[in-house]
């Protein structure tokens, strides 16, 4: 039976999990797991069009391009693909920037290039059925990072076995900011991290960098993302100090080839603690004058710094307000010390003050205000959800709500709500439902991806070998970075990219897998928090059932607090009548929102109150439909265990097998939600489960609330 115990236990395996010796199948290689090509016709096409490799510059980033482009060849064509000069005849993989190759620059691409941008490539075939000479492919891009990009994405056509004999491809990142957020603490370990300590061994560093921060780089650049913060939002202000400046400037030296910028979250009020003043008020001359020396000394060390990620007033943590003065005062303060060094600042809106009367609301209060008001190299950065990484959130109204602010989205991939590393929830979906919403502030539009500049990813990266603590873990760094480049891909095209890339192109396999990956988010829903509900996990490590919780620190992080259920019903009232959240969005979701015989169901709960009795489109009543949503989860994952099962000996033994173990452990968790949440929940309706597949609870309420289960 699924344990408090068995939670904390799936923490410390993880942890004590060490590296070990590189194993053929183990997860390692994630999706850059280049093996042979298995479609003997591809293969031969591909070993016909690509004979060697033309890598013009000598840059530590063209030599990364050059050395994966050789890496992933010889894995995928089986033979060595020599490295050729330029100006050399045959079937070759050209690649370069105008600058630095002659031939790319004569090769007329000045138009697409420009569409390009700084980052972007072009993928073409060139010459062909006509010419005496074989095709040539080009990979040609503005600078050396586009040029790297570019050839991560042929790889990845080959990868997933597309044709390469017509290629016309023209790419460029459509936001700028592509960012993970490491919550790793200088002591090794990770806030909310389930896949091992921490990947930076700062004990080790500056003096020793390990080959996996290089591995790490790879699999970043892969998919575009271009940025890294070191360190936990919650900071120690010991990661300013001259001494983990230098730890920092040793992993952007390993990362600089690869296009990604190191980044340190910063405590506000660290010029008091490292910096021996008496205050850290943000219009404070010295206070000033203090981070800007740490600017020029952060710099002196990193001359491609990203810039400061900060959580200022926010669960406990210090900032502007606790010396009357606003978010944008502590923001601009950074903003300005950062400026001429060409630095950012993220700053983050995850805040709820105690007691307020709907925490829901709280970010939005506090932040439309200052639209405006940030200096230009401030980027707000807004959770997905108006409340915390849950299952089903509605949009933040903060999107759309400050139009004379840039923006970042802020996603998690580590699943600290959706059952950690074990439970197999693909999260594409979840994000692609956040980026599509359309905020209708503006009527018919913008989306929410169109109103951003970037995307921040909590990460789930650790020291476990697989990297994620669970293979299927790592589809969701795969999807955060990849959605980061293109915010308009869809779920589907990612899981089945992914599954391509980290297994196999068997359709047999693919096709199951990637239903099974795209139905798993709701599954999660559906036996966590259905029909709205949110916030209902166990107190403190968040695994597991608790929506009895209601002795937390504080009122707005009780499970009590976000349903209210009672004897007349369940759910939290959020339109006009309440307290009246659905005032932060548009008119016409106000309307879809607000309104009981509109609101979709997915977000019944989270904004009124409903009667038990009340009737569903379904036709059955409220309580009778949570039941069933609760059960229905437990389906779906008995449906992907059997999916699983059938698959057997269609991929490797050792990935097959802690995917068919966790499975069984989700299924396990599946049905304990669901008999803890039904039990307590029926103690307000006062009515019967249906009869339905999932059967009579398998143990008393009181058994689930005790301590230790
Ligand atoms: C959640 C999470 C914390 C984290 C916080 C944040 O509350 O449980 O561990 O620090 O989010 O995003 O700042």
């Amino acid at each position: 039976m699924p344990t408090a115990a068995r939670c904390l236990a799936l923490v410390l395996l993880g942890l004590l999990t060490a590296p070990a010796a590189a194993r053929a199948e183990d997860g390692y290689e994630l999706w850059l797991r280049y093996v042979l090509v298995s479609d003997a016709t591809r293969l031969a096409q591909y070993r016909a069009a690509v004979t060697g490799i033309v890598v013009a510059g000598d840059s530590s980033t063209a030599r990364a391009a050059r050395d994966e482009l050789a890496r992933g060849l010889r894995g995928l064509l089986g033979s060595e693909i020599p490295v050729v000069r330029d100006g050399a005849r045959g079937a070759l993989v050209i690649t370069g920037t105008p600058a630095n190759s002659p031939t790319i620059a004569g090769l007329g691409l000045r138009e697409p290039l420009s569409r390009a941008g700084a980052e972007g490539y072009v993928i073409e075939t060139r010459g062909g059925s006509k010419d005496p000479q074989p095709p040539t492919i080009v990979i040609a891009a503005n600078t050396d990072i586009g040029v790297l990009y570019g050839a991560f994405a042929f790889l990845r056509l080959i990868q997933t076995h597309q044709p390469i004999d017509a290629l016309d491809i023209v790419e460029s990142p459509r936001l700028r900011h592509r960012i993970l957020d490491h919550w790793d603490n200088l002591d090794g370990t990770i806030e909310r991290g389930y896949a091992g300590a921490s990947l930076w061994d700062w004990p080790a560093l500056p003096d020793a960098t390990a080959p996996r921060y290089t591995d790490y780089a790879r699999a970043n650049a892969s998919l575009g993302i271009n940025g890294t913060v070191l360190n936990n939002v919650n900071a120690k202000a010991a990661s300013l100090t001259p001494e983990y400046i230098a730890k920092a400037a040793a992993l952007a030296g390993v990362f600089r080839p690869y296009g990604i910028r190191v980044y340190l979250s910063a405590r506000f009020t660290a010029p008091i603690e490292i910096g021996g003043l008496k205050t850290a008020d943000p219009l404070a001359p010295d206070v000033r004058a203090w981070w800007a020396r740490k600017a020029d000394e952060i710099y002196a060390a990193i001359p491609d710094f990203g810039g400061f990620l900060v959580k200022a007033n926010s669960e406990g943590q210090p900032g502007p307000q606790d010396y009357k003065r606003t978010h944008a005062d502590g923001a601009n303060l950074l903003a300005d010390v950062l400026a001429p060094h060409g630095g950012l600042v993220m700053w983050r809106a995850f805040v709820y003050a105690e007691n307020a009367d709907d925490r829901a609301k709280q970010a939005y209060a506090e932040f439309t205000p200052l639209d405006g008001l940030f200096r230009t190299n401030v980027l707000l950065q807004i959770k997905n959800g108006p409340i915390d990484f849950q299952p089903r959130e509605p949009f933040n109204p903060l999107f759309g709500a400050m139009p004379r602010t840039a923006l970042t989205i802020e996603l998690q991939i580590t699943k600290e709500y959706l059952g950690f590393a074990t439970h197999l929830v693909y999260l594409a979906p979840l994000w692609e439902e956040v980026l599509t919403a359309n905020t209708h502030v503006n009527g018919s539009g913008p989306a929410v991806r169109s109103v951003l500049q970037g995307a921040a990813g909590v990460a789930n990266t650790g020291s476990s070998r697989s990297w994620c603590g669970a293979v299927f873990a790592c589809a969701n760094w795969h999807a955060f970075g990849r959605l980061a480049w293109n915010p308009g891909l869809t779920s589907a095209a990612l899981a089945d990219e992914w599954l391509r890339m980290t297994f196999t192109n068997d359709a047999a396999f693919v096709e199951p897998v990637k239903a099974m990956m795209l139905t798993s988010r709701q599954a999660a829903v559906d036996y966590m928090t259905p029909l709205g509900l949110t916030h209902l996990m166990a107190r403190g490590h968040h695994y597991g059932p608790g929506p009895w919780v209601n002795d937390a620190g504080r009122p707005d992080q009780n499970s009590t607090y976000f349903h209210r259920a009672d004897a007349a019903g369940i759910g939290f009232d959020r339109t006009a009548g309440g307290s009246n959240a659905v005032a932060q969005y548009a008119a016409s979701w106000r309307e879809t929102f607000g309104r009981l015989d509109r609101v979709p169901d997915d977000y019944l709960l989270w904004f009124h109150h409903v009667a038990w009795d009340h009737l569903m489109a379904s036709g059955r009543t409220l309580w009778n439909e949570l039941t069933a949503r609760y059960c229905r989860g437990v389906e779906a994952v008995r449906s992907m265990r059997a999916t699983w099962a059938s698959l057997a000996g269609r991929i490797d033994a050792g990935r097959y097998e802690e995917t068919r173990g966790f499975l069984g452990i989700q299924e396990q968790e599946a049905r304990w939600w669901r008999d803890a949440s039904v039990l307590y929940f029926q103690t307000f309706s006062r009515q019967p489960i249906a009869p339905d597949s999932c059967g009579p609870p398998e143990h008393t309420l009181d058994y689930y609330r005790s301590p230790g289960n």
